[in-house]
């Protein structure tokens, strides 16, 4: 990964902060784009501790705000003329019903709104790398659900934190698809993957039961170093240089669920989230 330049959104935890150690261990430049300053702060330079490599840089953005979004994809692209990898990893699933600060159910303007606006904002260098890779943290949660587009983000009628996810990382995986499919004259791939069911900090937000349901759940879950491998196996592997469209696991590429393979819905999804985020303008 020497002199590979690379993005890595919620990095300062669980998966990302994993995925983002290796990637700088194998000597990429790693720009960790995470919503908490000081933690965002203390991890870079804990990273470049532990790794050695210097070259190691925090952006501030909390990723469920558009604003947020546009401001870090200017600094990012300030910083770099040309990306290499861009991990989407940042995702969070809510207890109770949220709305983001632009009026959107949170979990979808998190795990899915902002993963799309920062992945075209980031456009330009991405397509200027040699090969440049989009990687995207979906999950086999997607499994099941489905899209209603009478109310694709579910902020209406009744709340469930589990759909709300579901909905959520089944939207990974068609924006990956669709991705693949627009960019494909660019050297620019997209894939996505489930990380297994890691012990990391997932869930532990909502400070209820439910996040000590959690914590329990996670006596049987494999460690954030083993979860990201799949993650750093797609943004960095030769194995995979040229392969686009995939969803992932344990490092293989596998089929999501039937609704994740539906092109009119991924492009219908494409269309309605330019014109959420106001990309359409
Ligand atoms: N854990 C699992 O079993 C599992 C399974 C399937 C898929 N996944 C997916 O894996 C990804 C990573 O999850 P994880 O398990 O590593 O969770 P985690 O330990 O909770 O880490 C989440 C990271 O995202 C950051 N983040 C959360 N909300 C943010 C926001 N609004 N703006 C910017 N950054 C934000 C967090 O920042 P802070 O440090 O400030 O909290 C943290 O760095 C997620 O997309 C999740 O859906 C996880």
């Amino acid at each position: 990964m020497g002199q590979k330049r690379v993005i890595v959104t919620g990095a300062t935890d669980g998966i990302g902060l994993i995925t983002a150690r290796r990637l700088a261990e194998a000597g990429a430049q790693v720009g960790l784009v995470a919503r908490n300053a000081e933690k965002g702060a203390r991890v870079a330079e804990e990273l470049k501790k532990q790794t050695g490599n210097p070259d190691i840089a925090f952006y501030k953005a909390d990723l469920s705000k558009f604003d947020d979004v546009r401001a870090v994809a200017n600094e990012i692209r300030a910083a770099h003329s040309a990306l290499d990898v861009l991990v989407n990893n940042a995702g969070a699933m809510f207890i109770g019903k949220q709305m983001s600060a632009d009026g959107f159910e949170l979990t979808f303007a998190l795990n899915h709104l902002s993963v799309f606006l920062l992945t075209n904002l980031l456009k330009e260098p991405l397509v200027a790398a040699d090969q440049g890779r989009v990687v995207t943290v979906a999950s086999v949660a997607h499994r099941g659900a489905d899209l209603n587009f009478a109310d694709l983000d579910g902020q209406n009628g009744s709340y469930s934190a589990w759909r709300a996810y579901q909905r959520s990382k089944l939207a990974n995986i068609l924006f990956t698809r669709e991705l693949a499919d627009r960019w494909r004259e660019s050297h620019v791939t997209a894939n996505c993957l489930h990380p297994g069911f890691v012990a990391s900090k997932f869930g532990e937000n909502n400070n209820t039961a439910f996040s000590a349901f959690f914590k329990v759940g996670k006596m049987f879950a494999i460690s954030p170093e083993k979860g990201a491998e799949t993650s750093v196996y797609l943004a960095s592997d030769d194995d995979v240089a040229g392969q686009t469209g995939g969803y992932y696991t344990r490092k293989k590429r596998v089929q999501p669920s039937r609704a994740a393979k539906n092109a009119d819905t991924a492009k219908r999804l494409w269309e309605e989230s330019l014109r959420m985020t106001g990309l359409d303008g």
